[in-house]
């Protein structure tokens, strides 16, 4: 059973600058929701409600908004305003939410070793709220790792293929097709952001992941690796060698919020989508 979901929430997100510099990239909206309730609603989709979210300095925003506002209640009480906070209040009721501080930012697989002291020694789901994923009907991305979880017990990363000329912006993985009815792929090689002449192949692993807690002693050990950051593709490479990662291609649509473009296409995507609700 997969109980705790971590969210690595710390990094300063330079590419969304200058609305970033006081305002936490995960409580940027698309449409009134921040990013982050998104990915805590897709956990508790997947019948995760212990919520542990690693943030930095600046980042108090996203403690504030899992809370009670018990004035903006009060004010609104009875008005036709009420119902905006429906969800809101709902998430809260349903999960329990506790943080603790990357004191230096030095990467994800830094940021994950930071919330071990939240998550314990069991298995558990990793979302990057920077990556919006819609599940178009199917069961939330998380909810659809599970099931994989729940088949092979072991570290699960969501994939997706990607243009060839964008490799370099993700962990790359190589693998050998497991079953093609579930889609999976037993990793064999990763690679962390390589050029394209470099990639093992177009499958880029996206803002998912399912890990075992064995995962924090191999970061401890894990030097750091592209752009001098402690790299978790590195930490899960000494995994895929004892064949212990399997790679999924989820079904769903991915937004990478984390850019520009991105973040406009989701927009306009889930715009479009609650216009015709
Ligand atoms: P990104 O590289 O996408 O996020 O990290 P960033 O560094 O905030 O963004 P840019 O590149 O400067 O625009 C992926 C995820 O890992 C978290 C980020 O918050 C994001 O969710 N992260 C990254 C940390 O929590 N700590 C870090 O040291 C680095």
């Amino acid at each position: 059973m997969i109980k705790k979901c971590l969210f690595p929430a710390a990094g300063y997100g330079t590419r969304f600058l200058p609305a970033t510099k006081a305002t936490p990239k995960e409580m940027l909206p698309v449409l009134t929701k921040p990013l982050i309730q998104y990915g805590v609603e897709e956990a508790v989709e997947a019948n995760i409600h212990t919520m542990a979210i690693v943030t930095g300095r600046g980042k108090r925003a996203i403690e504030d908004h899992f809370d009670i506002s018990y004035e903006l209640e009060h004010q609104i009480k009875g008005t036709s305003k009420e119902p905006l906070l429906t969800e809101i209040r709902s998430l809260i009721t349903q999960c329990t939410f506790s943080y603790t501080r990357q004191v230096e930012m030095k990467g994800l697989g830094h940021a994950i070793l930071t919330g071990e002291t939240l998550i314990g020694n069991e298995p558990f789901a990793v979302i990057l709220a920077d990556d919006l994923c819609d599940n178009n009907g199917n069961d939330s991305v998380l909810k659809q790792m599970v099931s994989v979880y729940e088949k092979y017990q072991c570290s699960i990363v969501a994939i997706e293929e990607v243009p060839l000329e964008e490799t370099n912006k993700y962990g790359v993985i190589a693998g050998n097709l497991v079953d093609n009815t579930d889609d999976t792929y037993r990793v064999t090689d990763m690679v962390e952001k390589p050029e394209p002449r470099n990639a093992p192949t177009n499958m880029a692993i996206i803002g998912r992941y399912i890990l075992t807690p064995d995962i924090f002693d191999i970061i401890r050990n894990t030097k750091p690796g592209k752009g001098g950051e402690i790299q978790i593709t590195d930490a899960l490479l000494e995994q895929a060698k004892e064949g212990k990662v399997i790679a999924f291609k989820f079904k769903g649509k991915r937004f990478d919020c984390g850019s520009v473009n991105g973040f406009v296409e989701a927009t306009n995507y889930f715009y479009e989508k609650e216009k015709n609700v």
